[in-house]
């Protein structure tokens, strides 16, 4: 346990449980308390049916032997249980004593972490995430990687983990030979930031000059023929190749770096660990796994075959570690990758966060990286594999050409539709405040939406919905931590003194025991590496405040009253911007 660690109330209850399993049947010592919220008492437990099997005996007798073995521990003055029966074929209905309750409360307020403990201490993790193309616009498309992965790296940060950023840039392949001996012929284009007017990016002239560079290789054979000749002079590390290569990265990165801030990314350019890195270990990797006779000849190609997935004629699927041609792809980077990931880094879990189309290919790369002996029983790979953002028609997201929809046009679009909510509701902000506000609610509105959904279902982008003020959204939590900071404003921002002995009304109850769940509910992502459920417990605690703050009067109540619901209302706070913060989401002080 860390010093600021707060055991929950769900985990108190599982110890008590389990000493009474041990009193009343010693044979059965360690076996799972099982304990759960229930809508009956505060907790239950369904120890009882889950075990009298294993003893031959009848659940409801095994209960009743667990209620008379619990006495001990109802003692009414200290103990987290104040009462307990056994209620249907054999479970345990657990009441909660309201001093405990209370003194979850002050203890959470108490900590700089709200009590959240450390599981994953000392455990390295890889999160491999964004990821965009140099000399591409960042799209739509890296929109989901981008979110779910900082928010993953928030979240096991905060867990204890000691987390390795791996900005993955596609920044090598030969379509660089094509841009950059494109760039040699035309100097009279601009494509740098500092030349470039407006709010035009470099990376979007690139991205452009790069179609024309595509459009003049398919036209013009001697200007093919010229851009390979390139792709070997950026291979072979010729000097003036590989500089202007270095300066479409920059110049790129700059780009990117830009979206970073607009949405508030931990990524920084120490975390840019591209393709290209890779370059210098790719033959060393493949040796390594042909002596290991892992990699084989196939028709001049170096190739892995699967001995776990087959494709439809039954044959073995390869992955392609060096082509006919020699030349090093994907597959190949991927696997130096992980190999680097492994040995060097000594990570314990590697996380890949990005679209399912992908799972194929990182499901033959962990394969391989096991038979090479990389991957061990120690560590784990998981593909964090994310599903489509669509249309109101349900079809992938694009421009009315059929392009990929820039990220930055996307968030400009969520901005001035959350300015226009906020201005409709607020008549009292001046335009800068207004600015400041829309950007946090139009940012925090897409990253939340994103986040929200499950991570493997395909979701659709529909801005309206987006920034609501009411439902599951963004907007509404921002809004509702704004509101309790109003309240906690009013009431001059001290600091509440609790009163365990106060009696407990049910709402107060309610929603002290939903904030006690808050480190329960983030060891649940961290074991999934799903943030929708972040997500979904924010929402339900903002719907238990507010059920609260309808019954409960806080400012117009009396001390000591007043103080314990002043904390309710500080800790709801705190929590909704912590976990708010996890998402990567701005909790401003007024919308
Ligand atoms: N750059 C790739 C893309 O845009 C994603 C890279 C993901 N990471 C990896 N290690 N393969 O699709």
């Amino acid at each position: 346990m860390n010093d600021h660690e707060v055991l929950p109330l769900l985990d108190q209850i599982g110890h008590v449980v389990s000493e009474a399993i041990t009193r009343a049947r010693p044979e059965l010592a360690g076996s799972d308390p099982v304990v759960r919220r229930s809508d009956r008492a505060d907790f239950q437990s369904n120890a009882a049916l889950a075990l009298a099997r294993r003893l031959r005996v009848q659940p409801a007798d095994l209960a009743a032997d667990l209620v008379a073995d619990l006495a001990p521990a109802l003692d009414p003055a200290r103990g987290p249980v104040a009462a307990v029966e056994r209620s249907g074929p054999g479970f345990l209905n657990i009441t909660l004593a309201e001093h405990a309750v209370w003194a979850q409360v002050a203890a959470r307020l108490a900590s700089p972490r709200l009590g959240v403990g450390t599981p994953e201490r000392g455990r390295r993790t890889v999160i491999d995430y964004s990821a965009p193309n140099i000399a591409k616009e960042m799209h739509v498309g890296h929109l989901r990687t981008t979110v779910i992965g900082d928010s993953l790296a928030r979240v096991l940060d905060l867990l204890g983990a000691e987390v390795v950023r791996q900005n993955h840039l596609g920044d090598w392949g030969t379509q660089f030979g094509m841009l950059i001996q494109y760039l040699d012929e035309h100097p009279e284009i601009s494509w740098r930031q500092a030349d470039l007017a407006g709010d035009v990016s470099a990376v979007s002239a690139l991205d452009q000059l790069y179609r024309s560079a595509r459009a003049a290789f398919d036209a013009d054979p001697a200007f093919a023929d010229r851009s390979r000749a390139r792709v070997v002079a950026l291979q072979s590390g010729e000097p003036a190749t590989l500089a202007r290569w270095a300066e479409i990265v920059a110049e790129s990165e700059k780009a990117f770096r830009a979206v970073y801030d607009r949405l508030g990314v931990l990524l920084t350019p120490e975390d840019s660990v591209g393709e290209s890195s890779y370059n210098p270990v790719l033959a060393a990797t493949a040796s390594e796994l042909v002596d290991a006779g892992i990699a084989v000849d196939s028709a001049g190609a170096l190739v892995i075959f699967s001995e776990e997935v087959t494709g439809p004629e039954g044959a073995p699927v390869p992955l392609m570690l060096r082509k006919r041609d020699g030349g090093y792809g994907y597959d190949t980077t991927d696997l130096a990758t992980i190999r680097h990931r492994l040995r060097d880094l000594k990570a314990h879990r590697l996380l890949y966060v990005t679209d399912a189309r992908q799972a194929l290919h990182f499901r033959l790369v962990f394969e391989a990286a096991r038979r090479a002996g990389w991957l061990t029983d120690d560590a784990e790979a998981t593909h964090v594999a994310y599903g489509t953002v669509l249309d109101r028609d349900g079809r992938p997201f694009r421009t009315r050409a059929g392009g990929a929809v820039r990220l930055t046009d996307l968030l400009d679009a969520a901005v001035a539709r959350a300015r226009a909510v906020v201005a409709d509701r607020d008549h009292g902000l001046s335009p800068a405040e207004l600015d400041q506000i829309a950007e946090r609610a139009g940012i925090g509105a897409v990253k939340y939406a994103d986040l929200s959904t499950s991570r493997v279902r395909d979701y659709v982008f529909d801005l309206d919905r987006m920034v609501s003020f009411t439902g599951n959204t963004g907007v509404y939590l921002q809004y509702a931590h704004t509101r309790i900071r109003s309240i906690l404003r009013r009431a001059g921002d001290s600091h509440p003194e609790v009163d365990p002995e106060l009696p407990m009304e049910r709402e107060e109850r309610a929603l002290a025991l939903a904030l006690d769940g808050f480190g329960a509910t983030l060891i649940e992502v961290s074991r999934t590496l799903e943030p929708h459920r972040l997500c979904g417990y924010l929402y339900d605690l903002a719907r238990a405040f507010t059920a609260f703050y309808e019954v409960c009067p806080v400012l117009g109540s009396a001390e000591p009253v007043r103080g314990n619901r002043l904390a309710l209302c500080q800790l709801t706070a705190r929590t909704l911007s912590r976990g708010l913060g996890l998402l990567g989401i701005a909790a401003p002080e007024r919308m």
